[in-house]
């Protein structure tokens, strides 16, 4: 039986509320962080041809916001948990001024994206807000941009993580974008216990 005593005691449970982020991130219960970028992210920005401008939704710690501004890259990061916010603006040093706290659906970029980087930020929120997202990354998207990042798949009612069929994930996505690219994910965290896909998909 797991020691109760060790487990944190949270007030929110409701994952669409800022608040909910901010409690584990302050009581830094973050099974979700890899700690650093994934080898998939790495070996896409090494195999393209020129910087892109991105958008890290939900970025977190921010991990891949200080290697693509490294990069040479434009990326913005988003997140509505303060405390993530806090963290990430930490993490990335002189990439300060790239992380806005922001809700991902009001946000409004002042410039036309490149790409949106997926991690953690989809199987995140509860499963009735698929359609929300999925239609927003098309909105946020012109024609040719790219959603690149992890899916995960699961069946499994209680989350986060909410896993995703891919046959859902597929209805979401198809009628906006195809699947350019996939992979296996060499990184995958436990909590994510290997159904992880490293996707990309162009906007149609
Ligand atoms: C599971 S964490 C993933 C963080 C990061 N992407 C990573 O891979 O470590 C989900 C993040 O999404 C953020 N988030 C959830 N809903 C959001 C929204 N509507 N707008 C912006 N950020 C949001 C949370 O605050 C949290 O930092």
């Amino acid at each position: 039986m797991a020691n109760t005593s060790d487990m944190p005691v949270f007030k929110s449970r409701d994952p669409l509320r800022a608040e909910f982020w901010d409690e584990r991130f302050e009581q830094d219960f973050i099974p979700w962080d890899l700690g650093g970028v994934p080898q998939a992210l790495r070996e896409f920005v090494e195999r393209s041809p020129a910087p892109r401008t991105v958008l890290i939704p939900g970025c977190g710690n921010g991990y891949e916001l200080r290697f693509l501004c490294d990069a040479g890259w434009n990326a913005t990061a988003i997140d509505f948990s303060p405390a993530a916010v806090q963290r990430a603006r930490r993490l990335v040093g002189q990439w300060e001024q790239h992380v806005v706290e922001a809700d991902f659906f009001a946000w409004q970029s002042e410039q036309p994206l490149d790409l949106i980087y997926e991690r953690a930020f989809l199987c995140a929120l509860p499963p009735a807000m698929r359609p929300q997202v999925t239609a927003r990354y098309a909105e946020l998207l012109a024609p040719g941009g790219l959603l690149a990042g992890f899916f995960f798949f699961g069946s499994a009612p209680k989350g986060p993580p909410f896993g995703i069929a891919r046959a859902e994930l597929e209805t979401f996505l198809e009628p906006h974008f195809e699947l350019v690219e996939e992979g296996e994910v060499v990184d995958s965290l436990p909590v994510f216990g290997g159904q992880e896909r490293w996707m990309v998909w162009r906007r149609r």
